[in-house]
């Protein structure tokens, strides 16, 4: 399996880093190739006036020059796009969420999306300090994000930062993101369904 990983913190060596490490670490021993950037390294034209119209019909003039061109060369290289991303307030950072809005671009005038049939993946970080999950809240509008593109959602995990009062993340954690790996390198699902045909 080809992994496109992007992760969307500010922070290089941060929770969401460290939690996909151990994940994509699982997945390479099990064959997997990987394609690891940070969203912060990339430029990323906005969405604009009209950008749904300009993008069915690939008007992308008024994102000249950035790197989105780039981007869409290494997702479409990729089986498994692997979001990882700090949940701000209860949703991606706001610049990988800049990068989703832009998946439009994938889409064409029949509403098909050139996204279609690829496994899209999740890691999220929080400080867990909400009355919920804010991650479950973001893996729902994942999933419904892969279904409008026709691509097949995979499944998300999640950890807490450590903080002084908050528990951090620990070797349950870990053990899931491994086995997450392990199972998207074999193309299953974080359920163990195989999922590529
Ligand atoms: C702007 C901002 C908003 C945040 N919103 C939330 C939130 O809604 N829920 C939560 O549990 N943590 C929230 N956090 C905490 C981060 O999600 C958490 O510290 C995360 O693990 C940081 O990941 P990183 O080390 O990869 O940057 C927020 C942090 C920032 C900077």
């Amino acid at each position: 399996m080809k992994f496109f990983a992007v992760n969307g913190s500010p922070n290089r060596d941060g929770n969401s880093a460290a939690l996909t490490r151990i994940l994509l670490d699982a997945a390479k021993a099990k064959g997997a190739q990987v394609d690891y950037v940070n969203i912060y390294d990339y430029r990323i034209t906005d969405v604009w006036e009209n950008y749904f119209g300009d993008a069915l019909y690939k008007k992308f003039e008024k994102a000249e020059n950035d790197d989105m061109p780039l981007l869409k060369d290494k997702m479409a290289a990729a089986d498994i796009i692997l979001l990882a991303s700090p949940i701000y307030w209860y949703q991606l950072s706001g610049k990988l969420k800049t990068f989703v809005d832009r998946w439009t671009d994938t889409i064409n005038p029949d509403f098909s999306s050139d996204l279609r049939g690829k496994g899209l993946a999740l890691v999220s970080t929080h400080t867990g300090v909400n009355a919920i999950n804010a991650s479950n809240i973001l893996q729902l509008a994942m999933d419904s994000t892969a279904e409008f593109l026709g691509m097949q959602w995979l499944g998300g995990i999640d950890c807490s930062s450590k903080m002084p009062f908050t528990s951090g993340r620990n070797n349950g954690h870990e053990i899931i993101a491994a086995d997450f790996g392990e199972k998207l390198a074999q193309g299953q699902n974080l359920l163990g369904a195989p999922v590529f045909g």
